[in-house]
């Protein structure tokens, strides 16, 4: 079988790694891909303007492209899923309309509110004065959210009316996200402990993947601006046996449910971020996509297949899917750029002697090969990602990966 993975991130190398593993699958062709994908066996980068749905198509075609994954939101909430499988092509990520849990704060706060879904006190707003007058009123820290996509980093963190002020000026007349800041959500911080929780999702029927908890905060020790992610472990100790059938039920089966009612049941990857504070849970958010980086260690602990996992799910039978997953634990500790999430350099050389290990594996994520030299290209470099008995172990990864230089 042929397959095609959306995207270029880390999660996207995970994901191509994970489906060439198949003896079933031929080819990974992805799009546009990194250097990890360009040299990883049976993987293939291609170029195609991934915002030309009709090129996909053609493509699809051209190879008998078997199943199409889509990691990343945008194409998602741009209608690519929807699109590929009015063309009859087996394509795993939810519609346009479900996408929208992750494409607008307001959608899924309002969802959240309807179907009973525990989740932080909000306000939403259209326009700076309004939402201006409502920072008397409210309690501090709060927390300023821009309402569409904005990369991870919409959201601020305001301890003060002048912080909130600020990011509001910030949003609404400074565009700090173009369209994405043309509404607001205002709403109660949260304190706690956060986890993500990742299922597949296909209509009526949820098969939970392993547990995971990333670090968002750039610096160590959970210290500064929060990026889209530095690193996560799988499990995550926090959500116990009796709090992921809380999730699942308070969060995970009244979503299934209510989308159902929407008229827009799900496929795909659902990600409730969640946070959980003297043993309750509130959501976050969601996402409509797989995490990045909880991908990278998800997926090394996966013993299963996770071409027949999208395949079940696409065709309705995800009660046949039986996930094996090793009991180790795993850790990916991103390497970025010097800068990020702020201004960074990019088009850097990197000089590396990859491991080759069945405990190991390194995740590329911002990176390009040219001339047969991997040149960096974006914030997020690489994912080192490890098994070990333990997490301690696992999370040594960077010193077993300490040949790698940016130079
Ligand atoms: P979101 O994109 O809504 O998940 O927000 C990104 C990150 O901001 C979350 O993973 C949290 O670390 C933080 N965050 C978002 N909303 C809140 C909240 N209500 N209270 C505290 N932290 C939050
Ligand atoms: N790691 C957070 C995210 O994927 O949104």
């Amino acid at each position: 079988m042929q397959v095609l993975v959306i995207g270029s991130g880390g999660r996207e190398h995970a994901l191509a790694w994970k489906a060439a593993q198949d003896n079933d699958v031929e080819n990974v062709y992805v799009s546009p891909g990194n250097a990890g994908t360009a040299l990883e066996e049976k993987v293939q980068n291609i170029e195609i303007d991934i915002n030309d749905f009709a090129a996909i198509e053609n493509f699809c075609v051209l190879k008998n492209i078997g199943l199409v994954i889509i990691g990343p939101e945008k194409p998602l909430v741009d209608g690519l899923s929807d699109f590929l499988q009015s063309k009859g092509i087996k394509t795993f990520g939810p519609s346009q309309a479900a996408a929208q849990l992750e494409g607008s704060k307001t959608f899924s706060k309002d969802f959240f509110i309807k179907y009973g879904i525990p989740t932080a006190g909000y306000s939403s707003f259209d326009d700076f004065e309004t939402a201006k007058a409502h920072l008397e009123v409210v309690d501090y820290p709060t927390v300023v959210k821009a309402d569409g996509l904005a990369a991870g980093k919409g959201v601020i963190i305001c301890g003060n009316k002048d912080e909130a002020s600020e990011a509001l000026k910030n949003i609404f007349q400074d565009q700090a996200f173009g369209e994405a800041g043309n509404r607001v959500v205002i709403e109660d911080f949260l304190q706690g402990e956060e986890a993500s929780f990742i299922a597949v999702v296909s209509k009526d029927k949820i098969v939970p993947l392993a547990t995971s908890q990333d670090h968002k905060a750039v610096g160590e020790g959970d210290v500064g601006l929060n990026t889209g992610g530095m690193g996560a472990y799988s499990p995550a100790p926090i959500v116990d046996a009796r709090m992921h059938q809380k999730i699942l039920d308070e969060v995970m089966e009244p979503t299934m449910k209510g989308l159902i009612n929407e008229g827009s049941p799900y496929l795909g990857f659902l990600y409730a971020g969640v946070m959980i504070h003297n043993g309750e849970l509130k959501v976050l958010e969601f996402n409509c996509r797989f995490g990045d980086p909880e991908t990278q260690p998800i997926l090394l602990r996966l013993k299963s297949s996770l071409v027949q996992l999208c395949l079940y799910a696409i065709d309705d039978k995800l009660e046949l899917y039986e996930s094996e997953w090793d009991k180790r634990h795993s850790c990916g500790v991103v390497i970025a750029s010097e800068g990020y999430p702020e201004k960074y350099l990019s088009n850097q050389e990197v000089e590396f002697q990859e491991l080759h290990s069945d405990t190991m594996k390194l995740f590329h994520a911002g990176t390009t090969l040219e001339n047969n030299k991997v040149m960096t290209s974006g914030g997020r470099v690489f994912c080192a990602t490890a098994l070990g008995s333990k997490f301690k172990r696992s999370s040594n990864c960077g010193i077993y990966f300490g040949t790698l230089r940016i130079i």
